[in-house]
């Protein structure tokens, strides 16, 4: 069903796997003094920190927020709004925020200031992907899954107008389903 709307495969299955087994790696190197937590960005997250927490071999605790700077369609509007706020203090924490993508670089920018501004003691970001080309504000993600050119993506939790977030892999729309 969902497979016939994809013009092709940009990061398959398996390169996902292998993408969480070295982040997750990387991660239980980096952070083997601390307990951080970790923070997804919902919904985008949810498919890649599935995979990435079994990698990590730590203590750890997990929250999760909902920052949204897009309102469906393939552009974004520049506005960040938080739509569910963390429950949980983030003082003297140090935090890996977990996201599908970075593009603009807003909404990480804008969550990063705000967990320092609330006191965190670090805050590092784990991406799937990145795509530098569409950055509008600067910022530097800590760990990257795989660098992709300007193009609009779906799957493993990235989404067009809410939905192919369950497509197993990422790839590209065809561009008739833009135009339905
Ligand atoms: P930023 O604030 O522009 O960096 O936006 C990041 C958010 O925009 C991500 O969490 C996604 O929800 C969304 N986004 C950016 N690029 C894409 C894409 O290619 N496909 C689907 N969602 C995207
Ligand atoms: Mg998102």
């Amino acid at each position: 069903m969902l497979e016939k709307d994809i013009l092709k495969v940009l990061v398959s299955r398996e390169e996902i796997k292998e993408i969480a087994v070295k982040l997750g790696n990387q991660l239980t190197e980096d952070y083997k003094d601390t307990e951080p937590l970790v923070i997804g960005l919902l919904n985008g997250c949810v498919p890649f920190i599935g995979v990435l927490l079994g990698e990590i071999d730590l203590y750890l605790d997990i929250a999760f927020m909902d920052v949204s700077s897009y309102h469906g369609g393939t552009q974004t509007t520049g506005e960040v709004k938080i739509l569910m706020d963390l429950q949980i203090p983030v003082t003297d924490r140090d935090i890996i925020i977990v996201e599908d993508i970075v593009d603009s670089g807003r909404t990480l920018k804008l969550v990063t200031e705000l967990l320092y501004f609330r006191g965190a003691k670090s805050v590092k970001v784990v991406t799937l992907l990145d795509k530098p080309l569409g950055r509008e504000v600067e910022f530097v993600p800590e760990y990257v899954g795989v660098t992709i050119p300007k193009e609009f993506v779906v799957g493993f939790g990235l989404d067009y107008e809410d939905k192919y977030r369950n497509l197993p892999y990422v790839g590209v729309l065809k561009p008739e389903v833009y135009n339905k």
